[in-house]
Order: structure tokens, then C-alpha cells, then sequence
């Protein structure tokens, strides 16, 4: 019995018709002599009666046997539902089949967890879901997350064909270059004791495009990180990755913004307002004490430094008089907090590296705090006047180096927000969607206890031009012409003009990043020799296309949007694995284990 509709597409105007549906027995109920099998398909339900009289005892039997998610096919009129049996949460809600003929493609044994109640089905522990991903993938709402995904990647590629993008593959086994995050090797049967590398990104390989001349290039990239997990993190994942030869920063910010306005439209039918606002590193850090504000909250930091240079309070003024500043928040709302809870959130800010975290609350007029009486009237009305101080209101205070303090406030931001939105004093709109460019980035950061400059995002990144003279007198005045895209408190991307003339890059290695010319040759070589030969000026951006995807879908694990991801701990709970291998295989392969056996 081939299918002649899915299961979302039968209507008053079918009635009459004898139709066939295929798919998986959804929910069966049995009144009686009466058995309804909703049956579903990727599309959606089908009411189904089966009707003792229509068909075939056997047949009738049968289907009073059929578990849920067994896999069946019906033939059968459509026709009204009863008076006032009409279901209106399905597309199909007015109608039914009258089933005379059943075909059971397959049986279904009892399933580890129930995928027709979403209710139940949230509740599913994860790793029951992930061993189980095929029954998991079923639920409405990760299919939902699968198409969603799909018709984004579609769009994504659509868009950027219509903008002269070539689509170009570049290899997955690549060379180990560490310098960025963990590699995942892989040994050469061939060549042994030699390795290749899973890419962290296409970096190397998009840039080397551009000196073939391509000019405008994208993938849709699996990358390889051997890092620790988290929600917005995966072992491998996906990037919208792209690279253009003859632009500026300019050019990828339009291009972006063009690129998530159709993106967002496809996906969501919401119009997002472009362009994007701009954020320099330092001005985000002092605002919202992280670079990747989320802006939707409001709970700005503000600057005390001047006002507390000469306090009495000494923990303040001595912090500045050491070179730091004081800066403060006001969690509207949060005066309640108990002295439990301002404890929990002082030992959150010491796991980042807080000495304390001063604190006053405003309650019944009143200015309470042990630190009270060591302010004057002026500095009491400086942070009345800059942090807009109510009844009710919770300052709370951060002195310390300068980027400590921002980001010791901006996670206590980020904690106060949650606070506010369980107590319900804060509620985000689920459509609003605040972007912006992070701009302004440090090029170079300091590692003290390597005692060396590194690069701030990766060493193919260009210095702002005017900075080129500091790169190695002043290293950390030099900025670099990196951006990022940040949606609602998610780095959601990064990109930056390369460095394209040979000596610059070479400098940058050997000079700055200190790496010894035998190694930059080993590691870079083929890239300096490339730029040797005509590398155009170039520039591009890579978005965590798993981290687009949860956004649209309004989840905050990536794992929801990832068919087959993994743990925390970077399993597969499906294919288990990893797992170890033959005894032969690693001969083959020229490795010799040292693993001291499991106990137990
Ligand atoms: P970057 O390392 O910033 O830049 O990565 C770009 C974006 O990729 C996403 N991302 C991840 N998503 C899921 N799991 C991970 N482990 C993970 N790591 C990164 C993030 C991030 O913003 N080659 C450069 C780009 C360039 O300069 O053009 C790069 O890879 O959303
Ligand atoms: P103390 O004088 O150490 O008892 O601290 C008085 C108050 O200031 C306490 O609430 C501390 O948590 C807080 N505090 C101490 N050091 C800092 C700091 N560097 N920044 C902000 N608050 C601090």
C-alpha cells in the first residue's frame, strides 16, 4: 500500500476519498468495538477508526494489538468527526479515516521512554535520551530542531551563492599546528610514528583560498576541538565559515547582518533591525563586565574610582591607590536578599577571583550595610545619582585591577538576572534578539606564567594599521582588527582582517608570539611561502552554526540541536564509544598502548 497523503494534510475537503497513510501508531485507544489509532508521520497526526464491520476480523484484531510506535500503513475514507469530537490542537483536527485495510510494516517493543507525551518526554534523563537518540529524534520538538536546522543551513547557502560565494571543501585531516585549543590526532598507517590532525577550523586552508584566487569562499565546516565540554560546547561542530579577498571590517559586518536578517526571516518570520550596534572590548567590559554582553538585562556597571579615591573606607581606596578601580551594580529589586544569599553570591564572585563583594541594601528608606558608615554625603550621592538608587534596590561593589572588577561584576550581573527572572521581576520577551559587533580587541594577551605574549584570538589576525608600530615596543597598546557577533549574552561568532604580507606574519610569529623560526617554519611554513606569491588583502568570519541553530530554537544546549552529539565527557552514549580497538589495528597503526588497566 504505497501513502497518498502525510498524516498533517487531510481536510473537510477530502471527505470521501479513500486515502492511505503511512507511519508510526501514535496513541491507540479502545472503546469497545470502537479502536482510534492516531497515527503519525514526519508531518503530523491522522485521527484513524477502526470499525469491526470495515475490515477484516483478523485484521481488526491486529490492530486492537498494536503497541504505540509499532510502524503501520491504513487505507480507508476520510470523513467528518462526530459532532463535537472535532480536536483543534491538530492540523487534521476535522476529519478522520475510516480505516478498511492495515498493513503492520513493523512491530515496536515497549519503548524505553515515552516519546508521545512532551511533558513526560522533558523529563527524560539526558542520557536515556542520547542512548536512545533515534526515539529522542521522534519527539515533535528535536524534530522541530532538525528542520529548523535544515532549512537555516538551505537559506545560509542560498543566501550566499546570491553574493558570489563559491562553496569549497577543505580537508579534515590536516596537520597538528598546536596552538590553539586540543587537537585530536590521527596516526598514519603509512607514514609511522607521523600523525595528522583533526582542524580546529578551515582557518589556514580558507586564507590559502584566497591566494588561489577564489575570492569569496564559505562551508558549512566540521571542526574538531579536544576541549572540556560544555552546554554551548561539542568535541565537533559545525561553522558557517567564510573568507573574502579585496574588503574591510565593514564589508563582513554588512555581509553578516544581511546573512542572520534572511536567516532570522526564513527561520522565524521576525525582520531584525540592521545594522548591528557596536561594542569596543573596553567599553563592553566596563558596561557589562564581560565581552560578550547581553544587553537585553539592564543592570549596567558604573565607575567609582574618582568618587572613592580618598575614602575612608580602606578596602576601596586602597584597591585604587594599588592601580584598581571600584565599580558597582544595581540589582533593582533585590534588597530581600538574605544574608545566606548575599554569602552564596560573595563566595560565586571569590570562585572568580573577588577578594569580597561589598554590598548595600535600600530598604525602608534606609541604607543598610556594614560599610555605611565609612561613606560621606557625596560619595552617597554619587552612587544615588549614577546608579539610579531606589527603595528596594541592592548595590553591590567590585575593587580590584581594572578587568578583574569589570569581570567579577559582570558575572555577579549575570547571577542577579537569574535571580530576578526566578522571583519573576524580570522577564525577557522569547523574541527579542539584541546583536552586536564586539570590536576592539586587545591583538596580543599576556600569559604570566609562560611570561609571553599570545594571541588574543589567532596569530593570523592583522594589528590595527596605526597599532603596527607598538606590536614590539608596546604589545598591548596594539589592537586587533578581530570582531565578534554576540546575540544575547552568546558569542555567537569571530572574524578578523588577516595579516596578508609575509613579513608581518613572520614578525608576529617569531618577534611577538616568540615562536623559534624552525618551528614557525615546520608549523607555518607553506602559509608564509603562499603569502609570498601574491595573497591579497583578506578578511572573514567563522559562526558556530549549532550555537545559530539553539538560539532560533530557543534552547541553551547546543546538544538539542545536534542529531548525534556527545556527553559532557565527550561519549556517545548511542555507538558507545569512544572504545578501545584490536590489538592488530594499533600494529597497523604503529602505537603501542600505556594505559593502566580500569579497575574493577
Ligand atoms: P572561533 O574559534 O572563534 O574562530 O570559532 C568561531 C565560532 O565557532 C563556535 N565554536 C563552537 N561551537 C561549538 N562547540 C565548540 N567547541 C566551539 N568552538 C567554537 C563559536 C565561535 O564563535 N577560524 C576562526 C574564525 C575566523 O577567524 O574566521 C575560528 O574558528 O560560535
Ligand atoms: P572587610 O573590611 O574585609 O571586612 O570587608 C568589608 C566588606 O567589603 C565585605 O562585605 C567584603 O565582602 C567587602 N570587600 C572586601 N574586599 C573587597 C573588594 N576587593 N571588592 C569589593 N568588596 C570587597
Amino acid at each position: 500500500m504505497k501513502r497518498t497523503h502525510h498524516c498533517n494534510e487531510l481536510r473537510p475537503a477530502h471527505i470521501g476519498q479513500t486515502v492511505t497513510l503511512s507511519g508510526w501508531v501514535h496513541s491507540r485507544r479502545d472503546l469497545g468495538g470502537l479502536i482510534f489509532i492516531d497515527i503519525r508521520d514526519r508531518e503530523g497526526r491522522t485521527q484513524t477508526v477502526f470499525h469491526p464491520s470495515d475490515l477484516p476480523k483478523e485484521l481488526f484484531e491486529c490492530a486492537a494489538s498494536l503497541r504505540s510506535e509499532c510502524v503501520i500503513s491504513v487505507t480507508g475514507k476520510v470523513r467528518h468527526r462526530p459532532e463535537g469530537t472535532n480536536n483543534t490542537k491538530i492540523a487534521t483536527g476535522e476529519v478522520e479515516v475510516g480505516v478498511t485495510g492495515l498493513e503492520v510494516l513493523n512491530m515496536a517493543e515497549v519503548l524505553p521512554f515515552p516519546v508521545d507525551d512532551p511533558e513526560v518526554a522533558a523529563k527524560v534523563n539526558e542520557e536515556l535520551r542520547l542512548q536512545y537518540r533515534y526515539l529522542d529524534l521522534r519527539r515533535p520538538e528535536m524534530a522541530r530542531n532538525l528542520r529548523l536546522r535544515s532549512k537555516v543551513a538551505t537559506a545560509t547557502r542560498v543566501f550566499l551563492d546570491e553574493q558570489g560565494f563559491l562553496e569549497v571543501e577543505t580537508p579534515t585531516l590536516f596537520k597538528s599546528t598546536p596552538e590553539g585549543a586540543r587537537e585530536f590526532l590521527v596516526p598514519s598507517r603509512i607514514h609511522p610514528g607521523q600523525f595528522y590532525a583533526l582542524p580546529q577550523s578551515p582557518q589556514q586552508f580558507k586564507q590559502i583560498l584566497m591566494v588561489a584566487g577564489v575570492e569569496r569562499y564559505f562551508q558549512l565546516a566540521r571542526c574538531y576541538r579536544d576541549e572540556d565540554l560544555r552546554a554551548d560546547r561539542q568535541p565537533e561542530f559545525t561553522q558557517v565559515d567564510l573568507e573574502m579577498s579585496f574588503i574591510e571590517r565593514e564589508d563582513i559586518y554588512a555581509l553578516i547582518e544581511g546573512m542572520l536578517k534572511r536567516v532570522w526571516k526564513v527561520a522565524l518570520n521576525i525582520d531584525i533591525p540592521t545594522p548591528f550596534r557596536r561594542l569596543s572590548f573596553a567599553e563592553a567590559l566596563n558596561r557589562y563586565g564581560i565581552d560578550k554582553p547581553d544587553t537585553r538585562i539592564g543592570m549596567e556597571l558604573a565607575d567609582f574610582t574618582e568618587e572613592f579615591r580618598a575614602s575612608t573606607f580602606k578596602v576601596f581606596s586602597g584597591a585604587i591607590a594599588n592601580g584598581g578601580v571600584v565599580k558597582a551594580i544595581n540589582a533593582k529589586g533585590l534588597a530581600g536578599a538574605t544574608q545566606g544569599q548575599i554569602e552564596t553570591m560573595t563566595e560565586y564572585a571569590k570562585s572568580f577571583g573577588a577578594k569580597g563583594l561589598a554590598f548595600i541594601k535600600v530598604e525602608k528608606g534606609e541604607w543598610k550595610s556594614p560599610i555605611v558608615k565609612f561613606f560621606n554625603d557625596a560619595e552617597k550621592a554619587a552612587l544615588t545619582q549614577k546608579l539610579a538608587i531606589e527603595e528596594g534596590d541592592l548595590m553591590l561593589f567590585a575593587a580590584d585591577q581594572w578587568l578583574t572588577a569589570c569581570e567579577i561584576l559582570g558575572k555577579i550581573r549575570l547571577y542577579c538576572a537569574d535571580v530576578l527572572k526566578e522571583q519573576g521581576k524580570l522577564t525577557i520577551p522569547a523574541d527579542q534578539f539584541n546583536f552586536l559587533w564586539v570590536v576592539d580587541f586587545p591583538l596580543l594577551s599576556f600569559d604570566k606564567e609562560q611570561n609571553r605574549w599570545y594571541s588574543s584570538h589567532h596569530p593570523f589576525t592583522a594589528p590595527v594599521a596605526e597599532d603596527i608600530p607598538f606590536l614590539t615596543s608596546d604589545p598591548k597598546k596594539v589592537r586587533g582588527q578581530h570582531y565578534d557577533i554576540v546575540v544575547n549574552g552568546v558569542e555567537l561568532g569571530g572574524g578578523s582582517i588577516r595579516i596578508h604580507q609575509p613579513d608581518v606574519q613572520k614578525t608576529i610569529f617569531e618577534q611577538v608570539l616568540q615562536i623559534p623560526p624552525d618551528m614557525v617554519k615546520a608549523r607555518f611554513g607553506y602559509m608564509l611561502e603562499a603569502f609570498r606569491y601574491g595573497a591579497p588583502p583578506h578578511g572573514g568570519i567563522a559562526l558556530g552554526f549549532d550555537r545559530l541553530i539553539a538560539i532560533l530554537c530557543g534552547t541553551l544546549s547546543i546538544r538539542d540541536v545536534i542529531a548525534f552529539p556527545k556527553t559532557a565527557k565527550g561519549t556517545d552514549l548511542m555507538t558507545d564509544s569512544p572504545a578501545p580497538v584490536e590489538p592488530k589495528q594499533l600494529r597497523d597503526l604503529h602505537l603501542e598502548l600505556k594505559v593502566a588497566k580500569k579497575e574493577g
